[in-house]
Parts: C-alpha cells; structure tokens; sequence
C-alpha cells in the first residue's frame, strides 16, 4: 500500500515537471526597502535625528514628504543623498546573490521622475536606481523597479512617501492618476527601451507599476483602467516584453482572474455635465500579479503558531488555483507588529492591544519580542518553522516570492540579514529544519520520524 503510493506520487510528479515551463523565472527575491524610499520603522535613526533640539516624539516627521518639508531642499538633500550613498552599496548586492536569493525588487518614489508642484520631496534616487542595477548585472542579479509611491499617495501608507492612512488621495484629482501614467511612460522609455534598457535588457525582469493601491479606498474600475492604460503604454513604448506586474490592491485571492483574462474593464467619468461610459481594453501577456501577505496587520496577529502556518498553506494553496501568474511579492518573518514604528511614527500595536488599535486581545508585553538577543529558543524555533512554511509553500504554490526586507536598522522580524545572523533564516534558502515537504515536523525530532517511517514499512511488508 506504502509502496503503492509512493509509485503515485512519483507519477505525478514526473508528469508535472514535463508539463512545467522550465524557461518560466521563478522569483527568490529580496525587497531593497527603505532605501529609495524612506520607511521610518527601517531607519529610525535618519528620522530621530531630524529633531532640533528641544522637540519632542511628537515632533518627529511621520514620512519621507514631511522630513524633507521639516529640515528644507537643500538640507534634506545632503541628509537623502548621505542615506542613499551609505545605507547599500555593491557589497549588498554580492551577499543578496551569496544567500541564494536570484533578484531584487527596488521600491522608487515618483518625485525621482517628476514633481508636483509644492513638493517638498528631493530628486536623486534615480541614480542609484542605476547603480542598483549595475551592481545587480555584475552580480548576476535580476531586478524588478517598483513605482512604491504615486502623487498624492495611492494607499496612505508612509511607505508611499505620503501618511494619511485610511484616505488615499491618488484619485483625488485625475492629475494625480495622469502624471503616474505619464512617469511610468518615462520609466518604460528609459528602462524598457533605448541605450539603457539595452545594456540591461538581461537584468531588468519587470516593472511593478504601482505598490499596494489601497482597494478599499479607492475605485476598483479607475484602478483598473489605470492598470489596462499602463499596459498599453508599456507595451507601445518598450521593446522588450518584460513583466508587467498588478499588486491586487488587497482584493481576495482569485478576484483578479476575470479582469486578467478578459483584460476588459467599462469606467464612468464625468466631464463636468455628464456621466460618460467608457471601455477600457488590452491583451494581457506576461503580466505578473503581485500577493502581499502578512499575519500582523489583522486580528491574525493574535493567532498561534500552528495556525500560522496553516493560514500559510491555505493561502499559497488558494494563489494556486487562480488562472493566472502570481508571486507573493512581500512577506516577512512577523509574528508581531511590535517593531517599533512600523504601524507608522506614534502608533501603537494590535499585538499589545494599544491604541489607536484595541480593546479586544492583548498578547502580552511586545518587550519579548523587539529585541532579538533575548529571543528564547523556542521563539526562534517558531519563527524558522514560519519561514519554512512561506519558503516552501510559495515555492511549489506559485511564481515565486520576494522578501521583506534585506536590512533594517533593528527590526529583525524584517530583516533577511539579521535573520541569517540568528540562524532563523535558513542558508542554504532549502535548508529545511523542521518543514519537511511542506508538513511541520518539528514536534518530533528526526530520530523519531525516521522510526516512525521505518516501522510502518514493516507494518506494511510483515
Ligand atoms: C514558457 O515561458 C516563457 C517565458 O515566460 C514564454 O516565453 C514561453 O512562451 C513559455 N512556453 C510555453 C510553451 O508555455
Ligand atoms: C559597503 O559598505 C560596507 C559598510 O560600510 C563596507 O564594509 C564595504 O566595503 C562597502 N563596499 C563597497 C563595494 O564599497
Ligand atoms: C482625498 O479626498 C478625501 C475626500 O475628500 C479626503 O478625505 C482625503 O483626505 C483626501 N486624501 C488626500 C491624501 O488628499
Ligand atoms: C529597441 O529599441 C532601440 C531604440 O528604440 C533600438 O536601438 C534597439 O535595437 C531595439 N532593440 C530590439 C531588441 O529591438
Ligand atoms: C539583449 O541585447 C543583446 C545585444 O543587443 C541581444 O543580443 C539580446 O538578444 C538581447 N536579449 C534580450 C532578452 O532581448
Ligand atoms: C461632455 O460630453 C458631452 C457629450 O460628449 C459634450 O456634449 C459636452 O460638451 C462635454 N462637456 C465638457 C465640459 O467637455
Ligand atoms: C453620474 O454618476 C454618479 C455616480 O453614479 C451619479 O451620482 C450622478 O448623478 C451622475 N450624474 C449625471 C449627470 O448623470
Ligand atoms: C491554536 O489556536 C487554534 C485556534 O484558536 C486552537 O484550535 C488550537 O488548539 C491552538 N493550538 C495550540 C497548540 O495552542
Ligand atoms: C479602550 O476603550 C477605552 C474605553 O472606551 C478607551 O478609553 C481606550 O482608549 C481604548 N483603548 C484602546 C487601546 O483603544
Ligand atoms: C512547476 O512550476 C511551478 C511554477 O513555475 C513550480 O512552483 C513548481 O514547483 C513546478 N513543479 C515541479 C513538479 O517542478
């Protein structure tokens, strides 16, 4: 019977990897976060030290529009410019390629194309955009530029240079969606085609148009026909057919499926004295949808580890059944929101229940948790068992995934080095400790398992 069904899953097997496309690029990648664009929770310090003397926490800026807006043009540039020489360099990227990760996804702000007019933002990242991607080539790296914020922010994130959480105001005024559309046509004119997009044209995978539209917030039709506007454009302008790639805007898995397919959407606009329908088309080809998934953001920070990782199977294995290419393209190691900042400056925790989160669970003290030194080994036990899970589940359950992030200051939950360092990360990435096949083993030791394999072969043949 044993025998009989390991002859099965052999077939099976076989026959999937004849029916794969072995050309397809499957994503190990790795999130160049807070680097191009500022994240106060991944270099605390760069805003800390943005206080005059005698100003409080309160005074602290909340994100990258309102640090340049505090400290000037002129002196924000020495301080960006300073960050951005020193925070990566050409050694990140050999260690990226040593720690067998095969691509980079660098996160870009739209002031380093153009600016609005009353923009306090500085321009600059857009050369080390360049040097990211040359030190990417020499290290046989692949990258995957991604516009991370759009005017007048497209989720309300700091992450996308502007906080006002719960109110995007992208589609405030169509000025704000047209001159994404038109940095976009600059990104596919310089990187997708011409002199530059040449030398690099083994390098640069794709093109993330936009991080995280916050769907709720906004309209899915306009979103929509931004996505099939864009499309077109980089398929008009560019010579090569790299990757396009949608973040789901934090729809369900497999709502996608429809729009990907028909690549059809009908938006209404109003042109001042009229409602005007109009249909929105393209032929979707090469077109990557991008997953973000964390379990600290949502009542799930309050789950146990086994339901962790169970949450972890169901959701690779829902990604599996949708009808078209997909990567999980942010993860982390988070067991908890705890790292200071990362809800944004001023913020508490759903984990410790604080506000403005509250009033239901309470996990405890996030004391235990921020500081890697004192983790216990069950707690870093917990953490590869989590990892793990994402590594292989993502792995055999879609195109790939991506990381976040390579380095923080001290958010080791987000950290890709740190968690090296901790032996919580495994190295090499298939070096699996206690998943195995994708099943949790690290209740029993694999001493046990062996034993319990051996004896129900001899249960079989006796
Ligand atoms: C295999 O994948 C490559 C790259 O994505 C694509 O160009 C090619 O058309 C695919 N071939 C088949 C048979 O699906
Ligand atoms: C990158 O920065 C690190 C830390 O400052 C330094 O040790 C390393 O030599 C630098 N690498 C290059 C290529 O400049
Ligand atoms: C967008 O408009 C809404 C409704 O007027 C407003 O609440 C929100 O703050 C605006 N967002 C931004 C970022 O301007
Ligand atoms: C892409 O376009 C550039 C300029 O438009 C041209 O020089 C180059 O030969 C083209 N490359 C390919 C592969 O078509
Ligand atoms: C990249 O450019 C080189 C030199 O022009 C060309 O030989 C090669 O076919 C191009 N590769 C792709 C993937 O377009
Ligand atoms: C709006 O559209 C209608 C019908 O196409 C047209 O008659 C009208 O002039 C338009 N109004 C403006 C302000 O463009
Ligand atoms: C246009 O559509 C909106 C939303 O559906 C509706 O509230 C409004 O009355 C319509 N305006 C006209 C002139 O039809
Ligand atoms: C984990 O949580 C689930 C759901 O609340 C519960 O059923 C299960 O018993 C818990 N497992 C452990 C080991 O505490
Ligand atoms: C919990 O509720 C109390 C009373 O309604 C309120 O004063 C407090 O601010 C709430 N705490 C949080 C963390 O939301
Ligand atoms: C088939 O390809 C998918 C994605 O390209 C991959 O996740 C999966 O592991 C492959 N299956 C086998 C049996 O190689």
């Amino acid at each position: 019977m044993l025998l009989y069904l390991r002859l099965l899953v052999l077939t099976t097997w076989v026959v999937q990897v004849l029916a794969n496309n072995s050309t397809a690029f499957q994503y190990k990648g790795i999130s160049i976060g807070g680097w191009l664009v500022l994240e106060p929770y991944i270099t605390p310090t760069l805003f800390k030290d943005s206080l005059n003397p005698g100003e409080s926490e309160d005074d602290i800026p909340v994100d990258e529009y309102h640090y340049c807006k505090k400290l000037g043009k002129e002196e924000a540039e020495r301080r960006l410019n300073q960050h951005w020489s020193e925070f990566y360099n050409e050694t990140d990227f050999q260690l990226i390629k040593q720690a067998g990760l095969n691509m980079v996804r660098i996160p870009i702000g739209y002031w380093s194309f153009e600016m609005m007019d009353k923009d306090p933002y500085v321009s600059g990242a857009q050369d080390y955009l360049d040097k990211a991607i040359e030190w990417s080539k020499q290290n046989d790296l692949k990258v995957l530029i991604d516009l991370h914020g759009a005017p007048n922010t497209q989720n309300g994130f700091d992450n996308s240079g502007l906080r006002n959480i719960g109110y995007p105001g992208w589609q405030n005024k169509t000025e704000y969606v047209d001159l994404t559309v038109k940095i976009l046509k600059q990104i596919y004119n310089k990187y997708g085609t011409g002199e530059f997009a040449e030398k690099y044209n083994d390098t640069i995978i794709g093109i993330e148009v936009l991080n995280e539209p916050y769907g709720p917030a906004l309209s899915m039709n306009k979103l929509k026909s931004f996505y099939i506007d864009t499309y077109n454009d980089a398929r008009n302008i560019q010579n090569f057919t790299n990757s396009i790639m949608f973040h789901d805007a934090f729809q369900g898995i497999g709502d996608w499926d429809d729009f990907l397919s028909r690549g059809k959407v009908q938006v209404v606009f109003n042109n001042g004295t009229r409602n005007i329908t109009v249909t929105k088309s393209a032929k979707f080809n090469n077109v990557v949808l991008d997953h973000h998934h964390y379990e600290v953001f949502a009542d799930s920070v309050h789950s146990n580890i086994t339901t962790h990782l169970q949450n972890i199977k169901d959701y690779a294995g829902s990604i599996k059944k949708e009808k078209n290419g997909a990567i999980v393209g942010e993860w982390s190691a988070a067991l908890t929101d705890c790292a200071m900042w990362l809800n944004g400056i001023g913020l508490g925790t759903r984990f410790e229940d604080t506000a403005p989160y509250g009033n239901k669970t309470s996990n405890g003290q996030c004391a235990k948790w921020t500081d890697a030194k004192k983790w216990s080994k069950q707690q870093k036990k917990d953490y590869r068992r989590f990892i793990e899970m994402q590594l292989y589940e993502y792995g055999i359950n879609t195109q790939g995934w991506i990381f976040w992030c390579w380095k923080t200051e001290s958010a080791t939950e987000w950290d890709f080095q740190a968690l090296v360092k901790y032996d919580i990360m495994p190295q090499p990435l298939d070096n699996y400790k206690y998943v195995k096949n994708g099943v949790d083993v690290s209740g029993s030791t694999k001493f046990g398992l062996n034993w319990v394999l051996l004896i129900s072969m001899l249960v079989v043949f006796l």
